[in-house]
């Protein structure tokens, strides 16, 4: 199939390198001319694992343009996968969406062949009902289901192992109205053997908030019971070992800690609470997901002037990315404990693999080491993220808060705190 991405993020660059792969042909379309630039060059526009070689291998198969006229003329499906910032008030920036639905209606209205749009952008329950579709059938004077199909199809891919889960995903799910766009979608995506769940838009668009949602909520129920853990020495990793041993509940994401972070989990929690509250309902538990998530960084400072007066003193950070395996710092929460331990007059120190630069530009005026060994030699450390290199530095004599449980510090610092344990 002739397939074109919208938007080379981290969702449309996977997507479209991963529809590649298998056997499509793929044109990407930016506003970005550089991004476009990278991949025509075989270079990944974000740092995955797997990407690049993905790209590079299919290189005679990709093709890139800044015109959304041009994709669509020539490709039978488009994805939409632009971002979907939030607002400050924790709402959905939605311009580049209306934007994009804009341009594909104009497009669309002079399109004689049956074009199928996929949205795979997180966008909240009823967003492709009440505003993509009436935009591009506005803009094309032309009926969804009819002269073009429309689905919801959203994306459970995770940052690190994003291309990994693109080709072995558990579950497809697409929501669509017409029969059509269903039978394309089923074509497209003919090579995947996992179970494919077709529903309606809305349901499709509500299972992506509410997975990432309630895996959100397994974190924070993880670090509420884990900070009563604490009080009581008793260590959660323990407790969480028994309580995923139950199949109804099983073991994933249960590791208490400093709490998550990342372009997705903050955002989409956000954001559902708010169209929740718009709604008339008082979502409590998704609320009290966030205060949680909140305090996690709170806690660790407390431990940590436990045992020393942070004022003057030289604190230093292992890992800055909101999870190992990325340079991504959306959300990390390194980023509240930095600003925490600046107002108090800190020195800090800051050490990551590959986040440093993306955090040197939030936060410009702390130290940024070349190496681990430096931040050792601070008067206390804090671990952020579980980065495997720090399993093998050496933490003797060290002061040392862990908040994602590297086991060689707990072993081996004078003075070791855990979050949750
Ligand atoms: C998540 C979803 O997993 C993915 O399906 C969706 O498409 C995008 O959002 P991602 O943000 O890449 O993916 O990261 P994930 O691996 O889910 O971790 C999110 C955060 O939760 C990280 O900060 C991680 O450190 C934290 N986490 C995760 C915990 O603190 N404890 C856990 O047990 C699991």
């Amino acid at each position: 199939m002739h397939v074109s991405v919208i938007g080379t993020g981290y969702v449309g660059s996977v997507t479209g390198a991963g529809l590649a792969e298998l056997g499509n042909i793929v044109t990407f379309v930016d506003i970005d001319q550089e991004k476009l630039a990278q991949i025509r060059c075989g270079k990944a526009p974000i740092i995955e694992p797997g990407l690049e070689e993905i790209i590079r291998k299919n290189i005679a198969h990709i093709k890139t343009t800044t015109s959304i006229d041009i994709a669509v003329n020539e490709t039978d499906v488009t994805f939409i996968c632009v971002g979907t910032p939030s607002n400050s008030n924790g709402s959905i920036d939605l311009r580049y969406i209306k934007s994009v639905s804009e341009q594909l209606g104009q497009t669309l209205k002079n399109k004689k062949k049956y074009h199928t749009v996929i949205v795979k952008s997180s966008i909240l329950p009823s967003t492709t009902d009440t505003i993509v579709i009436p935009l591009i059938e506005k803009k094309s004077g032309k009926r969804a289901g009819e002269s073009f199909g429309i689905c919801s199809n959203p994306e459970f891919l995770r940052e690190g192992s994003a291309v990994f889960d693109f080709f072995h995903p558990e579950r497809i799910i697409v929501g669509c109205h017409d029969e059509k766009t269903r039978r394309q979608i089923k074509k497209l995506y003919s090579s995947f053997a996992c179970t494919k769940m077709f529903t309606d838009i809305r349901t499709a668009e509500m299972i992506k908030y509410a997975s990432n949602a309630f895996l959100a909520t397994k974190v924070s129920f993880a670090n509420e019971i884990g900070n009563i853990c604490k009080k009581l020495c008793i260590d959660s990793y323990e407790v969480f070992k028994g309580v995923g041993m139950d199949n109804r509940i099983n073991p994933h994401f249960l590791r208490s800690g400093v709490g998550f972070g990342g372009s997705c989990f903050p955002k989409d929690v956000n954001a559902l609470i708010r169209q929740a509250q718009d709604l008339g309902e008082k979502p409590r538990i998704l609320s009290s997901v966030i205060t949680t998530n909140d305090r996690q960084p709170e806690k660790m400072y407390s431990l940590l002037k436990k045992h020393v007066s942070v004022k003057g003193k030289t604190i230093g950070l292992l890992g800055l990315s909101f999870k190992p395996g990325t340079d991504d710092i959306r959300e990390s929460r390194a980023i509240p404990l930095i600003k925490k331990l600046q107002k108090a007059g800190a020195n800090i120190v800051a050490y990551d693999p590959v986040a440093m630069t993306n955090l040197q530009e939030l936060i410009p005026d702390i130290r940024y080491a070349e190496s681990p060994v430096s931040v050792l030699q601070s008067d206390a450390i804090l671990i952020i993220t579980e980065w495997e290199e720090f399993e093998h530095l050496d933490y003797s004599g060290k002061i040392v808060i862990d908040g994602r449980r590297v086991e060689k510090a707990r072993n081996e610092a004078k003075v070791y705190e855990g979050v949750c344990w």
